[in-house]
């Protein structure tokens, strides 16, 4: 995670950002605070990389790259206001002494477009990552990558309208194209599929530990549909950040544990 001390609203590159409207700063740091905590308390490890002057957006971790077992991909970001964050998440991975960090040569904003869903990684594209991104993401990996196109700019990258569960998923099916909405459909028959309301909120950005799920107090009706299915929801505030068009999941960058296909590839 990164604190968001150089949080702020100064240019506009999805839909939910409003140069012209005011950001606490101070608010958003006791808010990104709570969450920390919030994990914390729920017996997860949060290591911070080091803000950074001059990007407001790095506090969305998420975005910084991909990490499964001992092997990281950092990112490149599609555009010049989040450049600089690229080299950054990288010199990070490259200080935890992983096998092999590799910068994306691709356009890649992490796990903002890539989510890893157990023995496969769902992909988005259309607004952030490329395509290509998601062949040197398969490759690197040796992970099944399944791309996903994203039609709505303000599920503008994949985290804003998927979230992995245990074993399935929740998603909004607007926010992709007929055909992707249809493999998504095929793959997990028993998805949780979210309302227009819990959507419009980033209620999807969350992110679950296989039991607790860690999402934005306001998707109220999400928390309802995730305790019916045996979850523990986890409500967070995080409005401040929702003026960045971010919420729980793009806050954070999971450590992802080798799948049994990661460790035959490495
Ligand atoms: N303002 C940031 C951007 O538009 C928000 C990034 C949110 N991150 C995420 N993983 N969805 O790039």
């Amino acid at each position: 995670m990164c604190r968001p001390e150089h949080f702020e609203v100064t240019y506009a590159i999805n839909p939910w950002m409003d140069t012209s409207a005011p950001v606490d700063r101070a608010l958003a740091l006791a808010q990104w605070d709570g969450l920390r905590a919030a994990y914390e308390a729920h017996g997860h490890r949060v290591e911070v990389i080091e803000p950074l002057a001059g990007l407001p957006d790095m506090v969305f971790a998420a975005n910084g790259g991909l990490v499964i077992g001992d092997r990281a991909l950092s990112a490149h970001f599609a555009n010049p206001e989040r450049a600089d964050e690229g080299p950054a998440y990288h010199r990070w991975m490259a200080a935890q002494g992983f096998a092999e960090v590799l910068a994306a040569g691709e356009t890649n904003e992490g796990e903002g477009d890539f989510a890893i869903a157990g023995e496969r990684i769902l992909a988005g594209t259309g607004f952030r990552s490329a395509r290509g991104a998601h062949e040197e993401v398969a490759e690197f990996f040796g992970l099944p990558v399944v791309s996903l196109d994203l039609v709505d700019p303000r599920f503008y990258h994949l985290d804003t309208a998927l979230m992995v569960l245990d074993d399935t998923i929740a998603y909004y099916p607007a926010a992709f194209s007929g055909p992707s909405a249809r493999t998504l459909a095929r793959l997990y028959p028993d998805a949780i599929i979210a309302t227009d309301a819990d959507a419009a909120v980033l209620g999807l950005n969350g992110v679950c530990d296989g039991y607790h799920v860690f999402l934005t107090d306001q998707a109220t009706g999400l928390a309802t549909q995730l305790r019916a299915r045996g979850y523990d929801p986890v409500g967070i505030d995080l409005s401040e950040l929702l003026k960045s068009g971010g919420s729980v999941k793009c806050c954070t960058l999971e450590l992802h544990r080798a799948t049994v296909s990661a460790a035959a590839a490495g």
